[in-house]
């Protein structure tokens, strides 16, 4: 006879595991009810499909539209520039295949989502590279909702092109937007990423340039009186994959506003984004409300967002230009309305204002963590264009260009909020990321005992600048953080967060 213990035990594992039952079980069966494991039905829920599939592919584009000097192979999530949008609802299940058709691996990241750690597309940190010709399925509940991006994070795989847009629609439109729209800007440097960092070392004048095309004008170098350096000089720069002599339109009508989603997917370029006679209302930085802003400029670093509205009070076309900062090119869109011509869209003129920045956003809401022991670091930037190579608190990150690697993991425990201290001397500003959190950012004669001071993941930090981070530690596992030009993260400009916990003691173990 069979034990009915036993038999109720199983029984308990199957539905702790989730599995459907099958009916026979779902009664208040008696042990003779039981089939035995073998002749039962099978418990194997089909697998649902996925709500996007993501084709990594080769492909030779010519997104300049100059010929052959800015014609290169690009390694492309559907093929395109930018990769398919990926659009979900709040609420939904994030189910996206990624089918690796390179000749190489690749990972990706969903940049600003906060995923289980083990799906955040991170090689060597949380998870095996897809090999050439290998599938992932990355599938995770979203907890969020905004703008957001995804990219290879892969090598310098994000300068060919692989990247693309991902959107998390409000269930009710907070904006009742007549139009939601997605603007990524670009840089393309229409050649292999990989003779970029020697060539800096090297000398060379303008790396990422083609050599057979003349360099237009010599550009600004300054950000609102600030000297601004570039170490990278792409032939021309995209919004929507498009460039600037043949831009993209943006739907509009007349009093209702479009909420346009800016993201800068640029792997090095710093943009500020104008619509000058129209301006922008910024109500949105990286997914997190803000208090509304009109503003006509911005500034974005890469990795950065936000979401703009805009409120056409006549019938018209207006041009969108995003400046390349200390490069002679732009990336253009058009706003128009449903009865404008969008020919008609002159070019963006005038004195731009000051742009805006971190030290104008205040968050909407209270972004105070909750209480906990506070850790603090103090982690400055470092680098110099002459070794190029680029550090966090004096240690450089183990990536391809980085000959001594000695980076330490930042240590943290759940439950603690930590501070980050970054001050940076070097001549360049740093888009400094976090993967898996968002964090405050105390800005300029602000307190941390401030409500309102502004959520992000991803953060310019100007040159000459110190910049404070706070956030609180909820989401065990490794989490990078890093520069997010991607030639300053491979040469060493990363660190990994690392939950501990403090391992058994002794005395734990009991017995003898
Ligand atoms: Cu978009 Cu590790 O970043
Ligand atoms: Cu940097």
């Amino acid at each position: 006879m069979r034990n009915p213990e036993k038999i109720n035990a199983t029984r308990r594992s199957v539905l702790a595991a989730g599995v459907a039952l099958p009916w026979t079980m779902g009664r208040n069966a008696t042990s003779a009810d039981v089939v035995p494991a073998a002749t039962r039905p099978p418990t194997t829920p089909s697998m649902p499909a996925p709500t996007a599939t993501l084709d990594v592919v080769r492909r030779s584009i010519d997104p300049l539209e100059l010929g052959p000097a800015t014609t290169f192979e690009g390694q492309l999530a559907g093929g395109k520039l930018p990769g398919a949008e990926l659009r979900f609802r709040e609420g939904d299940i994030f189910r996206v295949l990624v089918n690796n058709r390179l000749f190489e691996p690749t990972t990706l990241h969903w940049h600003g989502i906060i995923p289980p750690n083990l799906q955040d597309g991170v090689p060597g940190i949380t998870q095996a590279p897809i090999p050439p010709g290998g599938s992932i399925l990355y599938e995770f509940p979203l907890l969020q909702t905004g703008t957001y991006w995804y990219h290879s994070h892969f090598g310098l795989q994000e300068q060919l092109g692989l990247a693309g847009p991902l959107v998390i629609e409000e269930r009710a439109d907070p904006y009742d937007a007549a139009h939601d729209e997605v603007l990524m800007l670009f840089d393309w440097i229409a050649g292999s990423p990989d003779g970029v960092i020697p060539a800096i070392r090297s000398g060379v004048e303008r790396p990422g340039f083609p050599a057979s095309m003349d360099f237009p004008s010599s550009p600004s170098h300054t950000l609102d009186g600030r000297p601004w350096n570039v170490d990278v000089y792409p032939p021309g720069l995209l919004a929507n994959g498009r460039p600037a002599k043949d831009p993209g339109v943006l739907k509009a009508t007349v009093g209702r506003p479009t909420r346009i989603r800016i993201i800068n997917a640029g792997p090095s370029t710093f943009f500020t984004v104008r619509l000058a006679e129209l301006g922008m209302t910024l109500v949105e930085a990286d997914s997190n409300p803000v208090a509304p802003l009109p503003t006509d400029r911005i500034l974005l670093g890469p990795g950065e967002r936000c979401d703009v509205l805009v409120t056409p009070k006549r019938e018209g076309a207006w041009t969108i230009e995003a400046a390349g900062l200390g490069l002679p090119f732009v990336a253009r869109a058009v706003l128009a309305t449903d009865g404008a011509d969008p020919s008609s869209a002159r070019p963006v003129v005038g004195a731009p204002g000051r742009a805006t920045t971190v030290e104008d956003l205040r968050a909407t809401f209270d972004t105070r963590p909750p209480e906990g022991p506070v850790r603090t670091f103090d982690l400055p930037l470092g680098g110099n264009m002459k070794d190029y190579l680029w550090s966090i608190g004096g240690e450089y990150f183990a990536e391809d260009y980085v000959p001594e690697p000695n980076a330490t993991p930042l240590d943290v425990e759940a439950g603690s909020r930590v501070r980050i201290t970054m001050r940076n001397p070097t001549k360049m500003a740093h888009p400094m990321h976090l993967h898996g959190h968002f964090f405050r950012v105390r800005t300029r004669g602000r307190s941390w005992d401030d409500v309102d001071l502004p959520l992000k993941d991803t953060l310019t930090v100007l040159p000459g600048d110190t910049a404070e981070i706070e956030f609180f530690c909820d989401n065990p596992g490794n989490w990078f953080f890093h520069c997010h030009n991607i030639y300053h993260l491979a040469t060493g400009m990363a660190r990994v967060v690392s939950y501990r916990v403090p391992l058994s003691t002794p005395a734990e173990r009991g017995g003898r």
